[in-house]
């Protein structure tokens, strides 16, 4: 087949899907993006398709009914559901892991035995599934320690616990079911690791990969990284907390073993594999796999990539070898996000969003948590309720255009963190 005239199907609803359709849609292999079920937003600029990302028949049907030459699955929902195996089953080109990959995301348990078996470096850990010998292992950690649902939790199911009484509560919460439901019957109990984090994006087939430049989100809600975690409240690519040299010796102590180990469980890895590290003082050591593009990291790395994405969606797919490498522009990019006052607690909805014209050039508004009233407005619905993204050719360029367009758009309860990307303008 020859690549033109394709039709995208990009599968979720948030900010990390608009970037994906934007960037689609620049590639002169695509005629069509479309996004299920996308967002109010993302409807002013593409077609969007009512969907249940659950429901892999539905997502099988408006496929084939569309026409559609690539689906591209952003969340990790879908994909721990078998999203891309149903596609493949009936002949669909799909961008993402299958279920056996995905499990990298959708059990910690899993992941952290495979780290162990593989010996690639992360923090000392049990898997529980029995509240007693979970409370044997507590009693001998080192304070704090950490808890976690080892189940998909949206981002919420990591205790960092300062006291013993604290992680024993969370262990018996989460494998009760009290807290996480059927993703907090198996607990991870880990050592505590101290150090500054960042995360690298790889688009993978099975041992080949393209690696994305590194990037870093911030999780916390309030300024100076502190308060509660969240999705991630803003996010900047490239760092330079990881040099050449530091990327290339990551590549042989982590990448290159996860993606051999991979394929020693049977599995071929295709798709992206975000790996979150944490820079401790004995080296970097995997926090997390997830098997998706982050959110909000997506949204500041798509803009630097000089090459065509589709080529690399297509060949991933396929399950072809990647290219050697991929251009990336010699700029940075930032992205502040606009959330809800409250989140991630309570917080309103609803609120008219108003966006003053026009954008601030290399800037644009990435569309999240929003819906539409009955006047047609768009309005908030979500936590995330927007990105302001700025791309130029330094970091200090891609801030002030970023915290610009902050300005232009208003609600009534917007909340941003002021200081985006303040590690990295710390460093020398
Ligand atoms: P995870 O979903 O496993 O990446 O955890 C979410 C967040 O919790 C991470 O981004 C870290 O900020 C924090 N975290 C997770 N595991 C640890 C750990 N072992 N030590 C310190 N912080 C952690
Ligand atoms: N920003 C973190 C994530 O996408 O998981």
């Amino acid at each position: 087949m020859q690549d033109k005239n394709l039709k995208i199907l990009v599968v979720g609803s948030g900010g990390r899907e608009h970037t994906l359709a934007k960037v689609c849609h620049q590639s002169p292999l695509v005629d069509q993006v479309m996004v299920a079920p996308g967002n109010a937003g993302i409807a002013q600029e593409f077609n969007t398709l009512a969907l249940d990302v659950a429901d892999n028949q539905k997502l099988v049907e408006l496929a084939k009914v569309n026409s559609v030459d690539l689906v591209v699955v952003g969340p990790e929902v879908p994909l721990c559901n078998g999203a891309v195996d149903a596609l493949n089953d009936v002949g669909i080109l799909a961008y993402g892991p299958d279920k056996a990959g995905a499990q990298l995301e959708g059990s910690k348990a899993y992941t952290k035995d495979f780290l162990a078996k593989y010996k690639i470096p992360t923090a000392d850990y049990g898997n529980f599934t029995e509240i007693a010998p979970a409370l044997e292992y507590l009693a001998a950690c080192n304070l704090p320690v950490v808890v976690k649902a080892s189940g998909l939790a949206a981002g919420k199911g990591v205790l960092i616990c300062l006291s013993l009484e604290e992680a024993e509560d969370a262990v018996k919460d989460m494998l009760s079911g009290d807290s996480f439901g059927d993703s907090g019957k198996e607990v991870v109990i880990e050592e505590f690791l101290e150090g500054e984090e960042t995360s690298l994006h790889l688009v993978c087939s099975g041992e080949s990969y393209v690696s994305m430049p590194m990037s870093q989100d911030h999780k916390k809600v309030g300024e100076g990284d502190s308060g509660l975690n969240t999705g991630g409240m803003g996010a900047y690519a490239p760092t330079k907390l990881v040099t050449e040299d530091m990327l290339k010796s990551y590549e042989k102590s982590i990448v290159r073993p996860t993606l051999a180990g991979l394929k020693s469980e049977g599995v071929n890895f295709r798709g992206t594999l975000y790996i979150g590290l944490m820079l401790t003082s004995k080296g970097p050591k995997v926090l997390e796999f997830n098997v998706r593009f982050g959110d909000p990291e997506t949204q500041v790395i798509l803009p630097l990539l000089e090459d065509d994405l589709v080529p690399l969606l297509l060949t991933s797919a396929r399950g072809e070898s990647m290219p050697n490498r991929v251009k990336f522009k010699e700029a940075s990019s930032m992205v502040v996000v606009l959330t809800s006052a409250g989140y991630p607690e309570a917080y309103p909805k609803n609120e008219p969003i108003s966006i003053r014209q026009p954008l601030p050039e290399g800037s644009e508004v990435i569309f999240a948590g929003v819906g539409e009233n009955e006047n047609g407005e768009i309005v908030s619905a979500g936590g995330r309720v927007l990105g302001a993204v700025g791309t130029g050719a330094t970091l200090q360029d891609a801030k002030e255009k970023a915290y610009a367009l902050s300005e232009q758009i208003e609600f009534e309860s917007k909340y941003l963190r002021k200081d985006i990307g303040h590690r990295e303008f710390s460093r020398a």
